[in-house]
């Protein structure tokens, strides 16, 4: 019973493993959507409302989040790694530059960005 316990966990593990390494782009959103929410990784939510979405409490030092589908992926993700590159006197923090999230972290917000109409 132990050995079957084990069975099904070990194979839970490589399940999710394997959801990542083959992420198709519903689950880089997801991804990207937990990270924008989640306040100890992205932490976005802290200042920005993102359109369309039920979140509670969202913060309003950074501006609501809207028409992000017509943005250039390489646009958000500049964006997301380093704000003073278009704007030197933004409060957004440069969140790749300063390595609080990886590429692939940002490439999965970008992602889920891109849901924002
Ligand atoms: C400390 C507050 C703060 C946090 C945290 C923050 N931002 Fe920002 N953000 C801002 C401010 C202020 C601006 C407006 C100035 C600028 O464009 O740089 C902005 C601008 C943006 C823009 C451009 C919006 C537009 O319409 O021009 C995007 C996209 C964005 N943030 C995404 C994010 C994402 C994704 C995260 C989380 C990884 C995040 N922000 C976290 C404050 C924040």
């Amino acid at each position: 019973m132990q050995g079957m316990k084990l069975w099904i966990a070990a194979s839970a593990v490589v399940g999710l493993l394997s959801v990542s390494a083959s992420a198709g782009n519903a689950d880089l959103v997801k991804q990207g959507e937990k990270i924008f929410n989640t306040k100890k990784i992205g932490n976005c939510l802290a200042c920005h409302d993102a359109n369309g979405k039920n979140i509670d409490n969202p913060g309003n030092l950074g501006p609501k989040l809207q028409g992000l589908s017509a943005w250039p992926e390489q646009a958000l993700y500049d964006k997301v790694y380093d704000p003073y590159t278009t704007n030197p006197i933004s409060a957004m923090p440069p969140f790749g530059k300063n390595g609080v999230l990886s590429d692939a972290q940002i490439k999965a917000v970008v992602a889920y960005l891109k849901t924002i109409k």
